[in-house]
């Protein structure tokens, strides 16, 4: 069983419903289930209903009929709060008693940081999160340090760490296990992935939506929470980390955990907080709101692998574009006896990943340019991962909410990595720079484009992988 707390919420109707009626439809549910929906208001008609309508909006291609009635059938709604859970209780203890003393219960808590404590409170006083639930908690996991203690230890107090599954559904992204692949499964790139041959790694994603309704959750989180504390340092992770002694849970989690250790803390020097123009319209929003919308900054890992080599990370709502970047920049020798690099021109040698559940690689090489001349082009060796396999993967949130299912934390975070992500918060939440205005549709703040100085943002000079050329002047015409 599952019981589902923000059901009626923005995540529920955009990923979880959809998430949940897909992974049905590929029969990667157990045999029998029920899925009991909470939230502190009883939805407008039935929650079948408005399931039916995130169905529509939001994975309209797999709606049909008869694969929607069995599921609508399993669907209920109780509501309950972090003061009453009694009726959700009786509701649990019922469906239990329909599925066998030896089903499971994962309890997906889709709240925000601040109401968790007191929900986990409520789930252990009325028996929910018994001996054979599963929790999960959504990010961000707590608002600072001492929030994330606090949420753990409360956690540690009813439930076994083997029970919690801290969920950040970007490594559930096929294009962010992309990552590990590439660098582990190969001889190639690995012996090339330290600062001796990279110059920099960017992670970067912008978005085009706004904040989308979510305003009284953007204001109590902020871009930084939202994205960069969670999500962009979670790749980080995996892009800077040692090689696991394996891809258990524990040794992939280990691995992770000790770049985190070697990360520095993050300067308010060296970051650049911003707020589209319209954002204190929005409802919900403060008229004199200083939440932050967009974050770039360059963070630092102190190892021997890493040391010197600039992470910049970027994020923002309203942004001209919507990507999910990460590009490698290798060193390249200024000059070949192709000729020499131009000064401001990015270097040709990148690895780019495009963490979509579709995912997109590709390398940066130089090629001769066909003719009788003797000039190269930068190019990239693309590749299509679902088309050349010709295979697809599971949306992010179906792959987790699966690995809930049978038990692996693989791809969740643990207690101490996020407890150590806060500790490098710390500097911005205590010092946070000064929110600068930014166009809606633009690339943000001015000063976040020299903050990626000298090699500037991969995004947007060219949405290839690749510096545009000028092939005219590459083969001297
Ligand atoms: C969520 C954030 O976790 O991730 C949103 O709360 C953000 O603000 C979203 O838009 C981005 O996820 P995706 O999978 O659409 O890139």
């Amino acid at each position: 069983m599952i019981v589902l707390f923000g059901a009626r919420g923005d995540l529920a109707k955009r990923k979880l419903w959809p998430g949940l009626y897909r992974l049905t439809q590929a029969g990667l549910m157990p045999e029998d289930f029920r899925v009991i929906g909470s939230g502190r208001h009883e939805p407008d008609s039935d929650i079948a209903s408005e399931v039916r309508k995130a169905l529509e909006e939001f994975a309209a291609d797999d709606l049909n009929d008869d694969d929607w009635k069995p599921f609508a059938e399993k669907l209920s709604f109780v509501k309950s709060s972090a003061d009453d859970g009694a009726d959700l209780a009786a509701a649990v203890k019922d469906a239990r008693g329909d599925l066998g003393d030896d089903s499971r219960t994962l309890l997906y808590m889709s709240v925000p940081p601040s109401a968790m404590k007191s929900m986990v409170g409520m789930l252990a006083e009325t028996g929910i999160s018994g001996d054979r639930a599963r929790i999960v908690m959504e990010k961000p996991f707590g608002h600072d340090l001492q929030s994330a203690k606090d949420l753990n230890a409360a956690l540690h107090e009813h439930i076994d760490e083997d029970a919690i599954y801290r969920i950040d559904h970007f490594l559930g992204k096929e294009g962010a296990q992309d990552i590990l692949a590439l660098r582990f499964a190969n001889g190639l790139f690995e012996p090339l992935w330290n600062k001796d041959h990279i110059e920099a790694i960017q992670i970067d994603i912008p978005e085009k939506l706004g904040i989308e309704g979510r305003g009284s959750f953007y204001e109590e989180t902020g871009a930084f929470r939202d994205m960069v504390v969670t999500h962009l340092s979670q790749i980080l992770g995996f892009v800077a980390m040692e090689q696991p002694k394996s891809l258990d849970a524990g040794d992939l989690r280990d691995a992770k955990a000790a770049v985190f250790r070697d990360l520095q803390p993050f300067d308010p020097d060296l970051t650049v907080y911003g707020q589209f123009d319209g954002y204190t319209d929005e409802d919900d929003v403060a008229e004199d709101s200083t939440v932050e919308t967009f974050v770039a900054l360059r963070a630092d890992i102190d190892n021997d692998r890493w040391r010197g080599v600039p992470f910049l990370l970027r994020t923002g709502k309203a942004l001209a574009e919507g990507r999910r970047v990460v590009t490698v920049t290798l060193k390249e020798p200024d000059c070949t006896i192709f000729g020499c690099r131009v000064e401001g021109d990015r270097p040709s040698n990148e690895i780019v990943f495009e963490l979509t559940d579709d995912p997109q690689l590709s390398v940066g090489v130089k090629v001769k340019v066909p003719g009788p001349f003797s000039a190269v082009a930068p190019a990239p060796l693309t590749l299509d991962v679902e088309r050349v396999l010709n295979q697809s993967g599971l949306e992010a949130y179906e792959r987790l909410l699966r690995d809930v299912m049978v038990g692996d934390h693989m791809l969740f975070t643990r207690a101490d990595e996020v407890e150590r992500l806060w500790e490098c918060a710390a500097p911005l939440l205590e010092h946070p720079p000064e929110v600068q205005p930014y166009d809606k549709g633009s690339w943000g703040p001015e000063a976040a484009q020299r903050l990626a100085e000298p090699t500037g943002w991969h995004l947007p000079e060219d949405q290839s992988g690749l510096p545009v050329v000028d092939l005219g002047a590459a083969v001297g015409a």
